[in-house]
């Protein structure tokens, strides 16, 4: 991977290397932290955060789900965000925050444990590449919400992302689909998911799913340009009837998909509404149009 100069961490910028923990952080052995995805981007005003009121919104919603008290505020993460961008002198990239449950007190129950919190960002290209992706739906169901609070973003959610990736890219497919306990389509292991019926945007409806920041902003945008847009159940048959489909994420961003479970999506690999709608999103984050400056935080 690439790496930066600084990680922020409980309040200081340290060296990259030097941003280690104890083999006894309780989150290492149990999963109970939680984490965000924010891209930078660079804009004709120098870089710019993707939507960071959102994420850090999102963060601090995860927290609450494991009573995690959080010792800053989200103004000083986004402070400390901003400043960690400045401080490695990076025009783009991935940013990482993680807050977890600390050193100091093993068991379940999380309540007395320290809770720290990390900052890390790098460059990072796109997540699945620039071609449009090869899928595969999963014989492992997306998390169950009765089982866990399935919108939040914790670290041990993604055991159940790491079991579909391993299953698909062995057999030689670039990403996962998961269907939900009722048989639905929820979303990718990273990633939120689209199709194109008849020219109806349909995604699945909040639920079983990551509420995704790239979902709500590509909902806005083709609400904007008079796309219709259903946040619906859909069935597999559904899926693979698609005219087209493509990933959302802050990782993927627009991730155009070409086959799934080798059924060729659509007539060509990227069709036109996935086209418009990547590249209004790519103008977008690159603070080329005015009328979604606001989902950017400039750094200088
Ligand atoms: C499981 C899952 N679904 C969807 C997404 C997409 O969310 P966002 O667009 O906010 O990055 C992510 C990434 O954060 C994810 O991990």
């Amino acid at each position: 991977m690439e790496t930066a100069s600084k990680i922020w961490m409980d309040g200081k910028f340290v060296a990259w290397e030097k941003a280690q923990i104890h083999i006894l952080t309780h989150t290492l052995h149990y999963g109970g932290g939680v984490f965000e995805g924010i891209r930078f981007y660079e804009t004709p005003n120098g870089p710019a955060i993707f939507r960071l009121k959102e994420h850090l919104e999102r963060l601090f919603y995860s927290a609450s789900k494991l009573d995690m008290k959080v010792p800053y505020t989200k103004k000083e993460l986004a402070d400390a965000i901003i400043g960690l961008i400045k401080i490695n002198n990076l025009r783009d990239g991935y940013i990482r925050p993680l807050i977890y449950f600390g050193y100091g007190k093993m068991g379940l129950d999380p309540r007395g444990c320290k809770v720290n919190v990390a900052i890390a960002l790098w460059p990072w290209g796109a997540y699945l590449g620039d071609k449009p992706v090869k899928v595969k739906i999963s014989r492992f169901m997306r998390i169950h919400p009765a089982t866990t609070y399935a919108d939040a973003k914790i670290c041990g959610h993604y055991v159940n992302s790491i079991l579909a990736s391993l299953e698909i890219h062995e057999k030689g497919y670039d990403e996962a689909l998961l269907m939900d306990y009722k048989g639905f389509l929820a979303e990718g292991p990273g990633e939120n998911v689209f199709i194109v019926r008849k020219g109806t945007l349909l995604t699945p409806k909040l639920g079983t799913i990551l509420a995704g920041i790239t979902r709500l902003s590509i909902i806005e945008i083709a609400k904007d340009n008079k796309i219709p847009v259903e946040e619906k159940n859909i069935r597999e048959k559904e899926l693979l009837q698609a005219d087209e489909a493509f990933y959302t994420g802050t990782a993927a961003e627009i991730s155009p998909i070409s086959k799934i479970n080798n059924k060729k999506i659509g007539k060509k690999p990227v069709g036109p509404i996935t086209f418009q709608l990547k590249e209004i999103f790519t103008k977008a984050i690159h603070g080329q149009l005015p009328k979604y400056k606001k989902w950017l935080t400039f750094v200088d």
